[in-house]
């Protein structure tokens, strides 16, 4: 008999996005004549731009040439792209990234939920409340967590509240409290940025618990403050303790192309039953060779146009069109007297539910009175209640529209 993994039974409901997406079908099969805004999951939706567009269409003819096709590409990905990424990813800031530490994926959504597998099972995790919910339902799978409570908290986790009184990105835990932590800045869902300060604490403390840090930049592209740091290695001893995911999709459009890339310094390593140190980038190359076969070609050389000059303007001018969206989302219903956070260096605008309410009682308030779709911050953990997630991913009509609708209902 085929057993199944009862740990999958342990997980809540379904997957957040494709739960809200069946709330919204259900709406709009029964209003077909809604005018829904979509602020729900962050998919970009603006076009390709054009240098990306223009790279995608001489790649794909060079696989249609006898001299240009290629077949399996290298599984951590073509010299071209990595050595980009080096000179412009980190280079610039300087930090320096061998070409064998960079590993090119089809998206750090995966990577964040398969780092995981190179991890001993009885490592105890700990993420921020709220949280992507990819951390925590990949290690709920794995058997890293126990029950529910009936908050939603797993058994096992280690649930470290972000909230406004520390800026939505909390300290560490007290040393040795976890040997697994998973950080997202700037942050989904709540907007927040780390300073390199904060940052700084998490790496002496990761260094001092001997702990591993997984760190989520898959939004660094819309900082704002070069200050601020873009990856946690700008931050000395990051590459002794961090592996740090980066992603096209929504600094360059690439939901549905897929690119990203997972960075494993050599100085990073885990712990064996007997105490000999193993470099991760070893194990999760193993991983990647056995489970995936490279980003397509055309794929990966668009992901290097982003890099090009014309490239780096046009996608800029994107990243700077959902930015001005999140400055129109954020004052607009700021001065409606919403309480608002984030979107100053991140597309998403974490909003105060009022009278800090259910958030997924105000998601139907906004569905049915605003035909606006938004995130229920519980859906993200539960010190997420209270709080409601808007995406700036939409066109400027849109959004200007949807700030009327939600001041107009709720103002
Ligand atoms: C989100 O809305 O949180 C993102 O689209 C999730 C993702 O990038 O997978």
């Amino acid at each position: 008999m085929a057993h199944v993994n009862e740990h999958y039974l342990k997980l809540a409901a379904g997957y957040l996005f494709p739960e809200i997406g069946r709330r919204v079908s259900s709406y709009a099969e029964a209003q077909p004549d809604a005018d829904l805004i979509r602020l729900g999951i962050g998919d970009v939706t603006e076009p390709l731009a054009p240098a990306l567009v223009a790279a995608l269409r001489a790649a794909c003819d060079e696989m249609g040439s006898a001299e240009g096709f290629r077949g399996y590409g290298p599984e951590n990905g073509y010299d071209f792209l990595v050595d980009a990424i080096r000179e412009h990813d980190y280079r610039e800031r300087c930090v320096e990234i061998a070409a064998d530490e960079i590993f090119v994926s089809d998206g750090s959504k995966q990577d964040s939920g398969n780092i995981q597998e190179i991890l001993a099972p009885e490592c105890r995790i700990a993420v921020t409340d709220p949280v992507y919910p990819v951390y925590v339902d990949t290690n709920v799978m794995a058997g890293r967590a126990g029950a529910p409570d009936d908050e939603g908290r797993y058994g096992g986790i280690l649930y470290l509240p972000a909230t406004e009184a520390n800026g939505f990105f909390p300290d560490p835990p007290a040393q040795g409290a976890a040997d697994v932590v998973y950080l997202c800045s700037p942050n989904n869902p709540t907007g927040s940025v780390a300073s390199a300060t904060a940052l700084g604490r998490w790496v002496e403390w990761a260094l001092a618990s001997d702990a591993l840090v997984v760190f989520d930049a898959a939004y660094a592209a819309f900082i704002q403050d070069p200050a601020l740091p873009r990856s946690i290695y700008e931050i000395p001893g990051a590459e002794r303790c961090a592996v740090e995911m980066r992603s096209f999709s929504k600094r360059a459009g690439f939901t549905g192309l897929r690119c990203a890339y997972t960075v494993i310094p050599k100085a990073v390593t885990g712990a064996t039953s007997s105490g000999e140190r193993i470099p991760l980038a070893r194990l999760w190359n193993r991983r990647h060779a056995t489970k995936f076969n490279a980003v397509p070609y055309p794929i990966q050389r668009a992901a290097e146009a982003v890099f090009s000059p014309e490239g780096r303007k046009q996608t800029r001018e994107q990243v700077a069109f959902y930015m001005e969206n999140a400055r129109l989302l954020r004052e607009g219903l700021g001065a409606a007297g919403f309480r608002v956070f984030g979107g100053e260096h991140a597309p998403y605008i974490w909003l105060e539910v009022p009278e800090r309410g259910s958030s997924w009682a105000f998601f139907d308030r906004l569905l049915e009175g605003a035909q606006v779709v938004g995130t229920p911050g519980a859906g993200f953990g539960p010190a997420g209640e209270g709080y409601f997630r808007l995406s700036a991913f939409n066109s400027r009509a849109r959004v200007e529209d949807a700030i009327h609708r939600i001041t107009t209902n709720f103002g």
